[in-house]
């Protein structure tokens, strides 16, 4: 299975990203990672240093690879570029995720030449039983195109349980449904009471609720960097991640 994490930024997108590809290795499928946020810090949740993050080269500035591939850096440029090999060369492995970087765009105006090479190298990916392509996106699908829907078949939105993430969330929807993605799905986030999950199921369709992720003390911990892990609290978070992984399963076969 393809697919594209979205959601208001701060909501937990990297961190689901992240989480759901390890436990997808640990399940034995050979998981591609893309991080296609500006924020770039997919990398570094995998297990990535900063440096070697930095010296990754973004999919954005490989464009005279883009550009030899896309055949014109004019109006005009082929739509299924030969992208095989970009996937061996460009991508490293971390902790047994294979991983690119889309890379920050910089400046406003049109990408259709690097959108349409990602769309290219996602839809390149074959995918065999036990494979998935995960796509951490950034507020925005811009990302995303028709080309891409073919190939992206699923979209998860993680909201926070407040207006502003749900309706966020809502406009994601209608831009996802408009470029022909199937698949909607959300995922709850930062959850503390019984009442927050009651009102996303009032806000985003409930029966495409994929889970809810409690508000996580092992998260903060993570974050503030410290040292000895609650056992406890880790092992409840990658229950809840277990639990959308298997409801993602459930909906498609072995994802
Ligand atoms: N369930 C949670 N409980 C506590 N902290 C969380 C939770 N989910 C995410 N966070 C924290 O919130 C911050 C933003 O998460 P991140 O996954 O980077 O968001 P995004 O990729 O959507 O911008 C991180 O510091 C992360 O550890
Ligand atoms: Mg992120």
């Amino acid at each position: 299975m393809k697919f594209a994490v979205s959601g208001k930024g701060g909501v937990g997108k990297t961190t689901l990203s992240a989480n759901l590809a390890f436990q997808m290795r640990d399940k034995g499928y050979q998981v591609f990672a893309i991080d296609a946020d500006p924020d770039l810090s997919l990398g570094t949740v995998l297990g990535l240093s900063e440096e070697e993050v930095e010296k990754l080269q973004p999919i954005v500035e490989m464009r005279d690879l883009i550009v030899e591939r896309t055949q014109g850096d004019g109006a005009m440029y082929v739509l299924n570029p030969e992208v095989d090999d970009v996937w061996e060369d460009y991508s490293i492995d971390v902790n047994g995720i294979r991983f690119l970087k889309m890379g920050a765009v910089k400046k406003r105006g049109c990408y259709c030449l690097e959108n349409t090479f990602l769309n290219s190298l996602i839809n390149s990916i074959v995918i065999k039983t036990k494979e998935a392509v995960l796509l951490d996106m950034g507020a925005g699908i811009e990302h995303l195109t028709r080309g891409t829907s073919r190939g992206v078949d699923c979209l998860i939105i993680v909201v926070e349980p407040s207006v502003v993430s749900t309706d966020t969330a809502k406009v994601t929807k209608m831009l996802a449904e408009e470029i022909g993605i199937k698949n909607i799905y959300y995922v709850g986030n930062k959850i503390r009471s019984e009442k927050e999950i009651e009102f996303l199921k009032t806000r985003v369709p409930a029966e495409n609720i994929l889970g809810c992720i409690s508000y996580s003390d092992y998260l903060l911990d993570l974050a503030m960097g410290v040292e000895e892990e609650d056992s406890e609290a880790k092992a409840k978070f990658d229950g809840e991640i277990a639990a959308i992984l298997k409801s993602i399963e459930d909906r498609h076969g072995d994802a």
